[in-house]
């Protein structure tokens, strides 16, 4: 990565952020562990370097550190947050504890000119979340700004060292990606030579050498993350390369047929189509509760994957289409907080296997892994496609799964999603699907009564998944959607419309 930027992570989870918000003006930002040699971080030539936030303290025994030589090389240095205090600490100032710590918004005052600050008014908000505090600058360091703390800001302008207290990443900083960009641009004198095409590039040559002459499986679903990993790992190393397509039989309608056109035929790769519809709707029999059919097919899927995967020889490796949000999340998944839904793809294989991950994707949110997708040659259809859980109509058909139902659902969805794209709505929304209840209903249809089961259409505006509104669609086109649903699928004649949010509602049902 030449003239990049290097962020060094100290353990916050915004430091992905910082990168991205760098990515988006076109200089390569890169994350790299803090445990990272200082010579390996300068042979990647970098620009600038940033050293992240992080929950520990630098008073704490063991704290992370890095080599104080970083602050001599003549690299600008930004410290934010952990960042500045380690800092501090290391060229000699003070560190100490603060009386109540600061968290969440407040206020910040420029109280010195600096270039870090170009062009940014004298009063701001921004996003803190700290409870130490730097008590004294090193000497040769002016205090540039101040918010419930005194030293909220300072820098050495002749050893371009920089450091804030306040997050500039967190969508609540005002100014925050302006004062990136300054020390970006003007501090660091970056240039703008970062494309997606250099990404591609660049994780070619780096999965090349991660793998060597040995062979990687990867389960392709169909899904954006997955068939993005893996046309990027078929361009990278070819035949070496094994898809493993599981059919559960719970997929949307054609999927399966378009996944082996798509990716077997017109990308050329390898995969192996495992059809095991029969297995999944065996193994469900009966199971109407909704975490239990979700470990049924979570584990169902592991162990075919497990199985198909023995059959192949010498692999080392298995590839993932994890990308960053991913990551944050199964962080939650593993701490304290309450799992809400088993997310199978989050637990990954069962240890024995002994696999070296390939995970190319990890540093990528998803619109970036679209582009990637696009830069890659992939259909804008395919990599605009919404997400699709893991365990697919599995969960969105409500109690016991059966292969009528799964049927009329299928078709269902499909004439919902059909109606979206023609309205010009599929891309506007994040996510939208049918859910199948297991409720009938009376109706009549010319003169006959039906009594027929309920579909519910279910439609999510969100940028992370994480909250999220109903989509305010059209009156006449709920109404063409509806009635297409009624008249063209038989097994529903009743439809309703989620207006549901997240929280406390969830995207799915179940
Ligand atoms: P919820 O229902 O939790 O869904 O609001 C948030 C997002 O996650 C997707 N989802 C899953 N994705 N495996 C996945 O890969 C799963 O088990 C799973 N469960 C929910 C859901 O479709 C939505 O995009």
């Amino acid at each position: 990565m030449d003239k990049g930027i290097v962020i060094i992570d100290f353990g916050s989870q915004y430091n992905k952020l910082i990168a991205r918000r760098i990515r988006e003006a076109d200089v390569y930002a890169e994350v790299v562990p803090c445990t990272m040699p200082l010579e390996e971080i300068l042979s990647k030539n970098p620009v600038g370097i940033i050293l992240s936030g992080g929950p520990s303290s630098v008073l704490q025994e063991n704290a992370f550190v890095i080599d104080k030589a970083v602050y001599e090389q003549g690299i600008p240095v930004l410290g934010i947050c952990y960042g500045m205090q380690l800092m501090a600490h290391q060229l000699g100032g003070k560190v100490q504890k603060g009386v109540k710590g600061e968290y969440g918004r407040s206020q910040f005052h420029i109280n010195y000119k600096s270039s870090l600050f170009h062009n940014i008014p004298q009063k701001f908000d921004v996003w803190m979340s700290h409870f130490d505090e730097v008590a004294a600058t090193p000497e040769d360091f002016v205090v540039i700004g101040k918010s419930g703390i005194e030293i909220a800001a300072m820098q050495n302008e002749d050893k371009k060292l920089y450091a804030v207290q306040f997050h500039p990443e967190v969508y609540h900083t005002q100014h925050g990606t302006e004062i990136l960009h300054n020390f970006v641009f003007n501090i660091c004198q970056a240039e703008k030579n970062w494309k997606l095409e250099n990404f591609v590039e660049h994780q070619i040559a780096k999965i090349r050498e991660q793998v060597g002459d040995k062979n990687v499986i990867l389960g392709l679903s169909g899904g954006v993350d997955s068939s993005v990993a893996g046309v990027l790992l078929q361009q990278a190393i070819g035949e070496q390369l094994t898809c493993i397509f599981v059919d559960t039989g719970l997929l949307r309608k054609d999927e399966a047929a378009q996944v082996m056109e798509t990716y077997g035929k017109e990308m050329n790769m390898n995969i192996v189509h495992v059809d095991a519809k029969e297995d999944f709707m065996q193994a469900l029999s009966g199971i109407s509760d909704p975490e239990e059919k979700r470990k049924i097919i979570g584990r169902r899927f592991i162990e075919i994957f497990d199985r198909e995967a023995e059959k192949l020889d010498n692999v080392d490796f298995l590839s993932q289409g994890t990308i960053y949000p991913d990551v944050i999340e199964s962080q939650s998944v593993k701490g304290p907080s309450a799992t809400i839904k088993s997310h199978h793809n989050v637990g990954g294989l069962p240890e024995y296997m002994k696999l070296q991950l390939v995970e190319p994707l990890r540093e990528l949110f998803k619109d970036e892994v679209r582009q990637v997708g696009e830069a890659l040659g992939i259909s804008k259809t395919q990599v605009m496609r919404h997400p699709f859980p893991g365990p697919g109509l599995g969960i969105r058909i409500l109690g016991e799964v059966n292969a009528e139902k799964i049927e009329i659902l299928q078709n269902a969805d499909a004439i919902f999603i059909e109606e979206l794209r023609n309205a010009g709505w599929y891309e506007k929304v994040s996510q939208a699907f049918v859910v199948l209840l297991p409720v009938k209903s009376v109706g009549v249809m010319g003169d006959e009564r039906t009594y027929a089961y309920t579909a519910v259409i279910r439609s999510a505006d969100t940028t992370d998944f994480m909250t999220a509104t109903w989509s305010r669609l059209p009156y006449d086109l709920l109404d063409k959607i509806s009635s297409r649903i009624i008249n063209e699928v038989p097994g529903i004649n009743r439809v309703a419309y989620d207006i549901s949010s997240k929280p406390p509602a969830t995207i799915e049902w179940e």
